[in-house]
């Protein structure tokens, strides 16, 4: 067990992060052809492996989460992509659930699947090279939401997922989301996410996980994106570390947080203050998807042949990211260092 404890320090210790390049083939295809990019598996991999391949992958990025279509690619080194990333001295994980689909009984609120079968297929990204794993699961803020049924049922999958991915020998990032869609308030996000991850830790002590060997993986404290409310970046960390230690148990050695819809800055500048202000034992890291390679696409797309360039943009960005780990982030070193 602490094997699975050293790949999670291994992953978000000494200022590094998580990039969640795992996004799947109709989100991927999307974010390419809003940039004028035909998608195809070949631009896929071209663009993720300028990533991989990008002088930050040492210092900034311990892991990098890949889809399935990804893991099993080999890039134009002839190397297989899990040994790229490993031989950037970084650990590969892979998203293993199968995606969130519509819960019976439920008008809005999903459910995500992939448990069957999940036991075999953990044992083949085992042999590709993955370390560490991630599922995750949705939920929504209403009147009525996240309802009872949402909460007890993504709680249950998380935590068999967990076991499994732990039986494999892979940390399992556990990643329970709730968006950002709505005009709720920060006080609404900060009770219904505590009671999310309550519920998730509930059943993952009761399916018996290891704690020292996962990693959390939840939103930030925020205010609805059609709210009102504008609230400043200290208080969505004080916000965000008050759910924190009131829902995780001290053996979770460390949190890794998604963007989910922050502009890249605005991603930087509240992990800067969580670190700032960091009054707990977790380690507080990234675990961008969005706000890690914006940037970078959109330079890309202009310029493909220029994979200097896209990596400089990459690099920038995992830059003020790890100083945001360390509370070093500023808007002058961010505009200094682009
Ligand atoms: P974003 O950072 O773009 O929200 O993606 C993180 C992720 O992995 C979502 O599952």
């Amino acid at each position: 067990m602490s094997e699975l404890n050293n790949i999670a320090l291994k992953i978000i210790g000494d200022g590094k992060g998580i990039l969640a390049a795992d996004e799947s083939t109709g989100t991927m295809s999307k974010r390419l052809e809003n940039v004028n990019i035909v998608s195809s598996a070949e631009s896929r991999l071209t663009f993720r492996e300028t990533l991989f391949s990008s002088d930050s992958m040492k210092t900034c990025i311990g892991g990098v989460i890949l889809y399935d279509e990804t893991i099993k690619q080999t890039g134009s080194n002839g190397k297989k992509i899990p040994e790229l990333i490993s031989n950037a001295s970084s650990v590969p994980g892979i998203k293993v659930d199968t995606g969130a689909k519509v819960l019976a009984n439920s008008s809005d609120e999903k459910i995500t699947e992939g448990l069957d079968g999940l036991r075999e297929r953990l044992k083949e990204y085992y042999k590709l090279g993955a370390r560490f794993t991630k599922w995750r699961a949705v939920y929504i803020i209403s009147k009525d939401c996240p309802s009872k049924l949402s909460i007890t049922s993504n709680a249950h999958a998380l935590a068999r997922y967990a076991a499994l991915a732990q039986e494999s020998g892979m940390v399992p990032i556990v990643e329970p989301e709730v968006l950002m869609d709505g005009n709720h308030t920060a006080e609404d996000c900060l009770k219904k996410t505590s009671e999310v991850i309550k519920k998730c830790y509930d059943e993952l002590i009761l399916n018996k996980i290891e704690l020292k060997g996962t990693i959390l993986k939840p939103n930030m404290i925020l205010p609805g994106n059609k709210s009102k409310e504008k609230i400043s970046s200290e208080e969505i960390a004080k916000l965000t570390l008050e759910c924190l230690k009131e829902s995780v148990p001290t053996e979770v050695p460390g949190i890794a947080f998604l963007s989910g819809g922050q502009t890249e800055t605005e991603a930087t500048e509240n992990l800067n203050s969580i670190n700032k202000h960091n009054n707990t034992n977790f380690i507080m890291t990234y675990s961008y998807g969005r706000a890690l390679q914006q940037s970078a696409l959109k330079f890309w797309s202009k310029n493909t042949k220029d994979i200097k360039g896209t990596q400089a943009t990459f690099n920038h960005r995992a830059k003020m990211c790890s100083l945001a780990t360390q509370g070093k982030w500023s808007q002058d070193i961010e505009k200094q260092d682009n």
